[in-house]
């Protein structure tokens, strides 16, 4: 298999042994441990398309690989599979000013395309902390959210069309520009979210929307969760083209500021939001309506994009890596206005459990989403396994989401029945039958494995 594999992709499409680069073996939550049986690079939509046929003829399962940010182990390799990379298949194939859409290969970084819409005149309307690394094919896979939800929405409403190659090589094109098409099943939405359990995603077509104007940054101190609340139905109201409206709970905000060398609020408030919506004068009109009425303490407002940028930087946190290096961060959602309910059980909860583990939280509240950080320290892979044991049993008492837009991968598979019913189980096990019916297609991510992996020739 192998031999047929390099005859196809050549020898820099098909690295083996030494050649495989150690980055390989995990994503962004360090948890993945083996490298792979090979790791194919396509250049092309033809080339993909070949190395799944002859997988697919010889039963070996593959693992697709995007920018490897992922945060649920979906990328993570094992040693009987095969993993494949996008990197190669990337750029930018056309920008329509008309029809306000990009198509785009599945292997461009984030960063890279959102630059391409900017001198375009355009704004892509995606965008998260990895932009750097991530890939559009990957932010597909797993309907990335990010920073700017509240107004652009999930990537998969960004997503105008697809392209495919199925688990057997067939390739699916329905590389459309247009907006409405209604002809039967919208098979880009199945696709969106799969973790590369349906197909490996080759090309999109994403939809482009006009390029914002000049912000307003602020961040407000707030009293408690009930002023948060109220800040965001008053910023929904009166800021149209609200951006972003994130918060942190006083144990995150403390802690991510104090590994930095600048110092926002002295004394840390309870809760700490970012603000960001179009330059009008209605932002310091609400801003000041709202500290009359009590709602915040205290607010910054930016000056310049540096003030913004170390507003965001406080929010981003990537000084935690260093600092926690084993933290886990969990991403659940539920009930806006029962999220500090939620935060506060979970936090009595795991420091009954582990006096010494650090317990924060922060998210994009308006999406109803909260990431729950956690370290315990030399607690390992058993602390971790009782941390989302606690955790995810607060969400199945609150009836949330165990994952609101990291995906399930492998780290969350095992708990997917707190939130997925068992009929919409039943479902997802038959659409993944009838597009992977050999099941080489990422076995054993996002819903256990029907075949083991490595084995069972269609
Ligand atoms: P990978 O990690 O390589 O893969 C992710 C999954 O998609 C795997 O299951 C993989 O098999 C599959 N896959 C990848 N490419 C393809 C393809 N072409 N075809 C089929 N399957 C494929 N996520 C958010 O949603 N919101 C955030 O705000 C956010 N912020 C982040 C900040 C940081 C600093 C980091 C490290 C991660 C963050 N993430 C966030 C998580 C991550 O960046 C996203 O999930 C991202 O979309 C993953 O893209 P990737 O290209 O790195 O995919
Ligand atoms: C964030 C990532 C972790 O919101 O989803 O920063
Ligand atoms: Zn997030």
């Amino acid at each position: 298999m192998l031999e047929e594999l390099r005859a196809a992709l050549g020898p820099a499409g098909c690295l083996t042994g030494s050649d495989i680069p150690e980055a390989a073996r995990s994503d962004a939550s360090r948890s993945g441990r083996a490298l792979p049986l090979a790791l194919l690079r396509p250049a092309s939509v033809s080339d993909v398309s070949a190395a799944l046929a002859i997988c697919h003829r010889h039963g070996v399962t593959v693992v697709p690989q995007g920018g490897m940010t992922g945060l649920a182990g979906g990328a993570n390799p094992d040693p009987a599979s095969v993993a494949l990379s996008l990197a190669r298949l990337s750029g930018v194939e056309a920008i329509d000013g008309e029809s306000m859409a990009m198509v785009v290969r599945a292997g461009t970084v984030l960063e890279q395309a959102q630059k391409a819409a900017e001198d375009a005149g355009f704004l892509l309307p995606i965008d998260l902390g990895a932009r750097g690394s991530c890939q559009i094919g990957g932010n597909i896979a797993t309907n990335a959210g990010g920073l700017r939800v509240i107004r652009d929405g999930m990537t998969r409403d960004n997503l105008l069309g697809i392209e495919v190659v199925l688990a057997d090589g067939t390739v699916l094109t329905q590389l459309t520009k247009v907006v409405k098409n209604n002809t039967g099943y919208d098979l880009r939405h199945l696709f969106a979210g799969s973790e590369g359990t349906l197909g490996v995603i080759t090309r999109a077509v994403i939809r482009l929307r006009p390029l914002p104007g000049p912000r307003r940054t602020a961040l407000a101190a707030l009293p408690d969760f009930a002023a948060v609340l109220r800040l965001l139905q008053m910023a929904r109201a009166q800021l149209p083209g609200l951006s972003a409206f994130e918060a942190m709970w006083r144990d995150y905000f403390a802690f991510s500021q104090s590994l930095l060398p600048y110092t926002l609020f002295s004394d840390p408030p309870p809760f700490a939001v970012i603000l960001e919506a179009p330059d009008d004068p209605a932002f310091d009109t609400l801003l000041e309506q709202a500290f009359d009425e009590g709602v915040i303490l205290d607010a910054l407002i930016a000056q310049s994009l540096t003030d913004a940028r170390r507003f965001w930087t406080v929010r981003e946190g990537l000084a935690m890596d260093t600092a926690l290096p084993d933290h886990i961060n969990l991403d659940i959602s539920l009930a806006t206005h029962r999220l500090d309910e939620f935060a506060c059980r979970c936090r009595s909860d795991l420091l009954a459990r582990f006096p010494g583990a650090y317990v924060s939280f922060y998210g994009h509240i308006a999406d109803s989403n909260l990431h729950v950080t956690v370290s315990v320290p030399g607690g390992g892979e058993a602390a971790a396994h009782e941390v989302d044991a606690i955790v995810y049993g607060i969400v199945r008492d609150f009836d949330g989401s165990i994952s609101a837009e990291h995906g399930v991968g492998v780290l969350k598979r095992d708990w997917l029945g707190h939130s997925r019913s068992p009929a919409e189980l039943a479902a997802m096990r038959a659409i993944k039958a009838a597009l992977d019916p050999a099941g080489i297609m990422n076995p054993g991510k996002l819903l256990p494995a029907a075949v083991p992996p490595g084995g069972g020739a269609p």
